[in-house]
Parts: C-alpha cells; sequence; structure tokens
C-alpha cells in the first residue's frame, strides 16, 4: 500500500520509449507531486536524459536494483520486462501501474479506467494494469451506454495507428513513404506488409481460434472493466498508416431501446469523452484532429437499421496519451487521493 506523502519518489521503466516519454510530459503537466524522477530504459539509452518541470534526470539500466526507495513505478518497457522486473518492484514497496499485457487478465490485479471503474483499484496487491489502449477509449464509450440501455452485443473494427508499435512503427511508416515517394525500395522490418499506403488486418499475434491477440484483448478486457461477464464483443483490428490516434467503428446492440439522440445526451455528460458530431457541417473526429487531446472523441452517431435495438458510433482516441500515458498517470493520481 502506498503511504500518503506530500512528493514521491517516480519511477519510469521504458522512459525513453514512445509512451514513457509522454508519462514524464503528463507527469508535469498535470503537477503530478513528484520528488524525484527515476528513468529507466535498456543499456542503450543508460546516461541519456530526460526533462521534468525544467529539471534534467538521467536514465539508468532497468534492473531488480532500480526500485529501493520508490513509490510508484510506472511500467511502459513492454510484457517481458514487467514480468521479470515488476515484482521486484512491489517486493522494494512500489506500487507498480503497468502498461504492458502482463498482469492484465490477472484476476488479483485491477484493471482500471478510472473514469469507468476507478473503484477497483482499492482491491489491489501492489500491481494495478492499465488496459490496451483500443480498450480504453472503447469503454468510456461502452459503459455510459451500458448504464442507460444494456448492452448485449458489440461489433468494433479498429484502426489502428503505428504509434501502437511504439517508436520502431512511426519510423517504419516514415522511411517506407519516403522511400515509396523517391520511388525506392521499401524494406519491411516491423510488420509483415508494407505499412505506408496500406492496411493490414493484423495486430498481435495470431491464435488458435483465427483472431489475433489484440482483437481477444478487446473482448475480454472489455469485459473485465465493465464487470460484465456477459456482454459479447467481436472485433477486427486493423493497422492502418496513420502515425498517431486509433479510430473505431463500432456497433452496438442493446436490450433496451435507445434513440441516436439519447445517445448523443448520455455521452456528452460522460466524463472524459467529446461528442463531436455533426455530419452535415462535416464535423465528426479524424486522428489528426485529436493528438494530444485527453478526451475520446465520439461521431457519425445513428440507429442501426438493421436491428430493433442498435447503435452505430465511430470514435477516436490518442493512443499514446489516454490509451497509455495519460491513463497510467490518472491512476497514479487516483492512488494518491
Ligand atoms: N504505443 C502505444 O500506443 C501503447 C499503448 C498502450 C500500451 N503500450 C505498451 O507500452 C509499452 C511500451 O510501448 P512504446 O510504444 O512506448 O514502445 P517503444 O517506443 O518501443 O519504447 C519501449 C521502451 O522500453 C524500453 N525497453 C525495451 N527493451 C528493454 C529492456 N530489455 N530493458 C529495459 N528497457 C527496455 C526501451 O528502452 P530503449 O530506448 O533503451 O530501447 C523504451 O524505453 C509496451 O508494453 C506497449 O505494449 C503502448
Amino acid at each position: 500500500m502506498l503511504k500518503k506523502k506530500n512528493k514521491y519518489v517516480v519511477a519510469v521503466a521504458g522512459a525513453t520509449g514512445a509512451v514513457g516519454r509522454e508519462m514524464i510530459e503528463i507527469l508535469g503537466e498535470r503537477n503530478f507531486p513528484v520528488a524525484e524522477l527515476i528513468p529507466l530504459a535498456s543499456e542503450r539509452s543508460a546516461g541519456e536524459r530526460v526533462e521534468l518541470n525544467g529539471k534534467h534526470w538521467t536514465v539508468k539500466q532497468l534492473g531488480k536494483n532500480s526500485f529501493k526507495g520508490v513509490d510508484i513505478a510506472l511500467f511502459s518497457a513492454g510484457a517481458e520486462r514487467s514480468l521479470e522486473f515488476a515484482p521486484a518492484a512491489v517486493e522494494s514497496g512500489a506500487v507498480v501501474i503497468d502498461n504492458s499485457s502482463a498482469f492484465r487478465m490477472d484476476p488479483k490485479v485491477p484493471l482500471i479506467v478510472p473514469e469507468v471503474n476507478a473503484h477497483a483499484i482499492a482491491k489491489h496487491s501492489g500491481i494495478i494494469a492499465n488496459p490496451n489502449c483500443s480498450t480504453i477509449g472503447m469503454v468510456l464509450v461502452l459503459k455510459p451506454i451500458h448504464d442507460a440501455a444494456t448492452i448485449k452485443r458489440v461489433v468494433v473494427t479498429t484502426f489502428q495507428s503505428v504509434s501502437g508499435t511504439g517508436k520502431k512503427g512511426m519510423d517504419e511508416l516514415a522511411q517506407q513513404t519516403v522511400a515509396l515517394l523517391s520511388f525506392k525500395d521499401v524494406e519491411t522490418n516491423v510488420y509483415p506488409h508494407q505499412i505506408a499506403f496500406n492496411c493490414l488486418p493484423h495486430i498481435d499475434s495470431f491464435l488458435e481460434n483465427g483472431y489475433t491477440r489484440e482483437e481477444m484483448k478487446m473482448a475480454n478486457e472489455t469485459k473485465k472493466i465493465m464487470e460484465d461477464g456477459a456482454l459479447r464483443l467481436t472485433a477486427t483490428a486493423v493497422r492502418v498508416p496513420v502515425f498517431r490516434g486509433h479510430s473505431e467503428s463500432i456497433n452496438i446492440e442493446t436490450g433496451k431501446k435507445i434513440s441516436a439522440n439519447e445517445v448523443r445526451a448520455v455521452l456528452s455528460a460522460a466524463p472524459g469523452v467529446v461528442v463531436y458530431d455533426d455530419p452535415k457541417k462535416n464535423i465528426y473526429p479524424t486522428a489528426i484532429d485529436i493528438v494530444g487531446k485527453d478526451e475520446t472523441y465520439v461521431g457519425r452517431i445513428r440507429e442501426d437499421e438493421s436491428v430493433p435495438n442498435g447503435i452505430n458510433l465511430w470514435l477516436v482516441s490518442d493512443n499514446v496519451r489516454k490509451g497509455a500515458a495519460l491513463n497510467a498517470v490518472q491512476i497514479a493520481e487516483l492512488l494518491i487521493k
């Protein structure tokens, strides 16, 4: 359990990555009471410096002894590192907020989106998990609709940006785009096929049932966060040549009839959600508009005319921010409240 203090020692494992850098920026933006920052990464980045509130901190190599005196450890260095080092951090007395998939479905580990299930944080025993980036934006929108009209089934297709694969994904899209526009051959290292000017229906590895891990994460994590094992969700996750911002097309079937206008009203009152929906004026969210925004933006809200109780909508969320770094810092804020 975290002892109340005026300021906390905060470690960031993966401090040099896309999410880790954003975490440090958000700690500063939101004036999180940091007494000392301990940025951790691989041997490659040890010695680099990161800045928080005008002060520079030297990156150290992540190890089992990195967590002496640490109050809160934000992990964002991949699932393997979380499995290897998060238990050591807890043993040293830190509370771990983990961004990877390592512990999300562990029944002892709360899986938290503060606007949706903040209450579940009380049950933690040292590790708290941050959901998958596509799940976070989606549950912010599903929860208020579920409360209003009881969701029976969700069909979601994602359009996920390359920053979801971290820095190397962004580098690959940039390099391939430049190569193609210069009439040169493309190199493919990060994704199984060319991502520039293409869409890949493949995120994470394929499972025996034909789905990808990413698709099953969305189904399983949603049930856990919404505390409703009966909620049926099927997903198709697609990687698209967008640098940042995940978009999702969502079809929702409810038990009770809810009109498009009622959905607009419910979502307008929902924390962390902005309704941006006036198609006649070409107003609907796109990834370019929402980069750097805290909220998940929703548009194209309309009734599904093929079923008695159905809604279609489109949402866009900044995957590096609310999909990862911001949600983790919000969990840290809940911890020190
Ligand atoms: N990007 C997203 O939208 C997103 C969303 C939700 C969750 N996540 C999760 O967040 C984590 C990080 O993602 P990212 O996008 O920030 O990736 P990234 O840009 O590739 O950064 C990875 C970070 O992990 C560090 N790291 C890698 N191998 C390491 C090792 N052996 N020992 C210590 N540190 C090591 C890297 O350090 P070096 O710089 O030294 O290599 C870097 O700081 C992943 O678990 C990912 O699944 C990402």
